[in-house]
C-alpha cells in the first residue's frame, strides 16, 4: 500500500502509518489527481517520454477509475497512505506494467502542488458563485425597498435617516470587493507547478508548456524549488475568505439586533429561525449567530496555515500536508455561511412601520433642523446650538423636533416658520439626500441600475 518500500528493512509503526497518512482528507480531490494525471500521461505520451499506446492505456485507466468512483463502484480505500499511491495502485491493478510509468518525471511534491491548486481554483470559483447569489438577493431586496426609512447608526445610536436600500447597498459594496479579491487570487496563482519534481525539475524532456495549457493554466510556474513548496495563494484565499467572514459576521450582528424584541425592525421566516427547549415564546436567530460563530473558525484557519508555514526552510517539507484539513474545512463553512445566510435574508421580513417610527424618535432630523436654519442665514454652529435645545426641550416632554408646536419653535428661533415641519420630515431628510452613494431615492436607483449592470458582467 505504499510508493516506497524499496529502502526500508522493517514495517512501519501502525501509529506512524496513521499519523503520516492523508487519504482520509486528501481523497477530496480525487477528480483534481485524476486530471492531473491524465494530463501528465499524455504530456509523457507526446513527448515520447512513454509510447503512445501506454499513454493511451494510462489515460483510459484513469478515466475508468474516476468513472467507479463516480458512480460507487470504487471506494478509495483507507489502507492507503494518500489519495496518489491510491489512484497509483488501482491503474497498475488494472492495467499492469503501463501503470508502473504513469509516475515517470513527477514526484508525489508536484503532484500534491499540483492536485490543491486545481481544487482551490474550483473552490475559488464555487465561492464566487455563492457571493454572487447573495448578491442577487441582496439587490432584490434594495430595489423593493428605495423608500423603506429606518435609522442609520453611528455608535449604535440612531444618527441620521436611510433606507433599507442604502443600509443593504453597504454590503452589496462589500461582497463586490470580496469578488474581485477572489478573482484576483485566481488569476495570480493560475500557474502549473507539474514538472517541477521533487524540488529541482527532471532530467526527462518534458513539455511543460503543455501540461499547463492542458490543465488550462496561464503558462508553467518558473521555480520548481518553489512550485513544490508555495502556499501563499491559500494564505490569500483563506484571507480573502476571512473577509467574507467578517462581512458576513457584522451583518449577522445586525440581523440579530434588528430581530431582537427591542427593535423589531425585521422578523426572521420561522423555516430560518430555531425555538428554544424551555422557553415556549422564543423564537432566535440561531442562524445569524453560527454565521458569526464560525468566522472565528475561518480565521483560525488563516492563523493555522500562516503559523505552520513560518518556519518551513525550501523546499518541500510534511508540515505542509497541514495545508489541506485547514483549507478545506474554511471552504465548506463559508460556503455553507453564504448560502443559509442568504436563505435567511431572503424569506425575512421589513417591519416598515417600525423602522419608520424609530427614525422619527430618535431625533435623526436634527442636522436637517440645523441645516434648515443655515439656508436661513443662522450659521451653522449657532444653529446646531439651537437644535440642541430644541432637542433637549423634546427629551424633558417625550415627543419628537415634528411634534413640536411653531410657538415653542419661536421661542427658541424667531426664524422657524411653518416650512420647518416639511423640512424635517422623514421623507425630506432621505429625499434630499442626493450626492452619489447617499440614500435618496433618485440617486439610490442610479446605483440600483448600476449594481444590476455590475451583476450582468460579472
Ligand atoms: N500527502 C502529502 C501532502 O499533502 C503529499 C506529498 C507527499 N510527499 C512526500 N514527499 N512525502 O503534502
Amino acid at each position: 500500500m505504499k510508493l516506497w518500500g524499496g529502502r526500508f528493512t522493517k514495517e512501519t509503526n501502525e501509529l506512524v502509518n496513521n499519523f503520516n497518512a492523508s487519504i482520509s482528507f486528501d481523497q477530496k480531490f480525487y477528480k483534481q489527481d485524476v486530471r492531473g494525471s491524465i494530463a501528465h500521461a499524455t504530456m509523457l505520451a507526446k513527448s515520447g517520454i512513454i509510447s503512445e499506446e501506454e499513454g493511451e492505456k494510462i489515460v483510459n485507466g484513469l478515466k475508468a477509475i474516476l468513472a467507479d468512483i463516480e458512480a460507487g463502484k470504487l471506494v478509495i480505500d483507507d489502507e492507503y497512505e494518500d489519495i496518489h499511491t491510491f489512484m497509483e495502485a488501482n491503474l497498475i491493478e488494472r492495467i499492469g506494467d503501463a501503470g508502473k510509468k504513469l509516475h515517470t518525471g513527477r514526484s508525489r511534491n508536484d503532484q500534491v502542488a499540483l492536485d490543491m491548486r486545481l481544487y482551490t481554483r474550483d473552490e475559488i470559483l464555487a465561492v464566487d458563485e455563492e457571493v454572487k447569489e447573495l448578491m442577487q438577493v441582496i439587490l432584490r431586496i434594495m430595489k423593493e425597498n428605495v423608500t423603506t426609512f429606518m435609522p442609520g447608526f453611528t455608535h449604535l445610536q440612531k444618527a441620521q435617516p436611510v433606507t433599507v436600500a442604502h443600509h443593504f447597498g453597504a454590503y452589496f459594496e462589500m461582497f463586490k470587493r470580496d469578488r474581485s479579491r477572489l478573482s484576483d487570487i485566481y488569476e495570480r496563482m493560475n500557474y502549473c507547478p507539474l514538472g517541477a519534481g521533487a524540488l529541482a525539475g527532471t532530467t526527462y524532456p518534458l513539455d511543460r508548456e503543455l501540461t499547463a495549457k492542458l490543465l488550462e493554466f496561464n503558462g508553467p510556474t518558473l521555480n520548481s524549488m518553489d512550485s513544490v513548496s508555495d502556499r501563499d495563494y491559500l494564505i490569500e484565499f483563506l484571507s480573502a475568505l476571512s473577509t467574507i467572514m467578517m462581512h458576513l459576521s457584522r451583518f449577522s450582528e445586525e440581523i440579530i439586533i434588528w430581530n431582537s424584541n427591542e427593535y423589531k425592525f425585521i422578523e426572521l421566516d420561522d423555516a430560518f429561525s430555531t425555538g428554544s427547549s424551555i422557553m415556549p415564546q422564543k423564537k432566535n436567530p440561531d442562524i445569524a449567530e453560527l454565521v458569526r460563530g464560525k468566522t472565528g473558525r475561518v480565521y483560525a484557519a488563516l492563523m493555522g496555515l500562516l503559523t505552520t508555514m513560518k518556519g518551513i526552510p525550501l523546499a518541500y517539507n510534511k508540515d505542509m500536508q497541514e495545508d489541506k484539513e485547514l483549507t478545506f474545512d474554511a471552504i465548506d463553512t463559508v460556503k455553507g455561511c453564504v448560502s443559509l445566510f442568504k436563505g435567511m435574508i431572503d424569506t425575512m421580513k421589513f417591519n416598515d412601520k417600525r423602522m419608520a417610527d424609530s427614525a422619527k424618535h430618535g431625533f435623526t432630523n436634527a442636522t436637517d433642523a440645523a441645516d434648515y436654519l443655515v439656508k436661513k442665514g443662522v450659521p451653522f454652529r449657532e444653529a446646531h446650538g439651537i437644535v440642541g435645545q430644541l432637542v433637549l426641550l423634546c427629551l424633558d416632554k417625550g415627543i419628537a423636533l415634528d411634534d413640536l408646536s411653531l410657538e415653542e419653535y419661536k421661542k427658541i428661533s424667531p426664524v422657524f416658520d411653518e416650512d420647518i415641519y416639511e423640512a424635517i420630515s422623514l421623507e425630506t431628510c432621505v429625499n434630499k439626500r442626493l450626492t452619489l452613494g447617499a440614500p435618496g431615492p433618485e440617486v439610490m436607483n442610479k446605483v440600483i441600475k448600476l449594481n444590476e449592470e455590475y451583476l450582468a458582467n460579472n
